[in-house]
């Protein structure tokens, strides 16, 4: 198959596009390079040791997607591309919605003209705002409580209305929970463009010595050490899962939505201790003040994902670390050098 892969140079998007190539797919990337390199792309093609199209577009930019539309004969889409972070998106809304929400219904109306009604979508748990109780279902309501969650989640609802308007279109909506973790390569990884807003990079930039410490946002929450619990995925086993719901797309499925998670939820403690463990660098820290808008627990049940796509995630914590430590330590500054 044709895959176009909006958002493809970026750190899920990368990692997506090694597994999309080694099972034999064909891929065009779109990217407009505001959060990513397109040294991430050189290494795809490293580990992969196949080809790829590539065009700096911006997906709100009609002409110029069209041009690529009509230069392959697409099939699906991944659809990636987007802004994500939460505090920006607070400060920003506007770029948010414009980006996010702009960006994706020209993408459909592109997708419309050309025939092409099947769209993988990245969408987020952070739809589900403060769930009543974890492990988190799919059915659970959604209240997200930020810009950045409320694009995501009108996108979900773009994508159903588009579907009820024609039976045609297909969409499958991943809500990832927490993605960590590089390619076991160690080419490919996360590179955040200033100091990262997420822990495990930064836990990462603190063991190369590039930041002095980690702050612990709050040590008072009910969780069993009092730190936040997420459900921290291998971005391996996150990326493996857009192969599946690809597949599922076959099958003409409408509109359905899954959780990509592990099921297992880990405090930042537990986070640091593993990482010292599998990388032999002590991380200091503090501990502060929760951080605004951060919830005490959070994690999947991802059993709708393993009964109706037949995926479900197999690397744990340890692999995690051990594999965004190895991507860190051989790339201190990312793709910057
Ligand atoms: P990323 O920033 O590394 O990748 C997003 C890519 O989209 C970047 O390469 C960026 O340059 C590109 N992009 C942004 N706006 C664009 C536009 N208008 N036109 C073309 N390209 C554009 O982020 P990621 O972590 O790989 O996330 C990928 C997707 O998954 C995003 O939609 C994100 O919201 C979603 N997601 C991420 C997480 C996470 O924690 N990383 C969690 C849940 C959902
Ligand atoms: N944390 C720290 N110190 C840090 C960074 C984070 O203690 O420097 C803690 C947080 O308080 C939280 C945990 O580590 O308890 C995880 O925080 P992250 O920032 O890594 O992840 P979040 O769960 O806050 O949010 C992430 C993405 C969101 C996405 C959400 C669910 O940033 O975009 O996962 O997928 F919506």
């Amino acid at each position: 198959m044709k895959i176009l892969v909006t958002g493809g140079a970026g750190y899920i998007g990368s990692h997506t596009c090694v597994e999309l190539l080694k099972a034999g797919h064909e891929i065009v990337i779109v990217d407009n390079l505001s959060n990513s390199n397109k040294k991430s792309l050189h290494r795809v093609q490293a580990i992969t040791e196949k080809k790829l199209d590539f065009y700096k577009v911006d997906i709100r930019d009609r002409k110029a997607l069209e041009q690529v539309f009509e230069k392959h004969d697409i099939n699906s889409v991944v659809h990636f591309a987007g802004l994500k972070a939460v505090g920006e998106s607070v400060e920003k809304p506007l770029l948010y919605y414009k980006n996010n929400v702009g960006g994706t219904i020209i993408l459909c109306e592109v997708m419309n003209k050309f025939d092409v009604k099947d769209i993988v979508f990245s969408s987020s748990a952070t739809v589900y705002g403060d769930p009543h109780k974890v492990p988190i279902k799919e059915k659970f309501p959604v209240h997200p409580t930020n810009p950045y969650g409320r694009s995501k989640l009108m996108i979900e609802e773009i994508l159903n209305d588009l579907n009820v308007s024609d039976s045609e279109w297909n969409a499958i909506l991943l809500r990832y929970f927490n993605p960590v973790g590089a390619h076991e390569s160690g080419l490919i990884g996360e590179d955040p463009n200033d100091i990262p807003n997420n822990l495990m990079p930064y836990i990462s930039q603190v063991a190369v010595g590039k930041l002095d410490k980690l702050h612990v946002f709050g040590k008072d929450y009910p969780t069993e050490d009092g730190t936040g619990v997420r459900d921290y995925i291998h971005v391996v086993d996150l990326s493996l899962g857009h192969l599946n719901a690809l597949d599922k797309l076959q099958e003409n499925p409408g509109v359905t939505v899954y959780n990509l998670g592990t099921g297992e939820g880990y405090s930042v403690l537990e986070m640091i201790s593993t990482f010292e463990k599998v990388s032999g660098k002590s991380i200091p820290y503090d501990i502060l003040d929760r951080r605004s808008g951060d919830i005490a627990e959070c994690y999947a049940d991802p059993s709708l994902a393993k009964k109706e796509l037949n995926w479900e995630a197999k690397r744990g914590i340890e692999d995690m670390c051990k594999d965004a430590w190895h991507w860190q330590k051989n790339n201190p500054q990312g793709y910057k050098i």
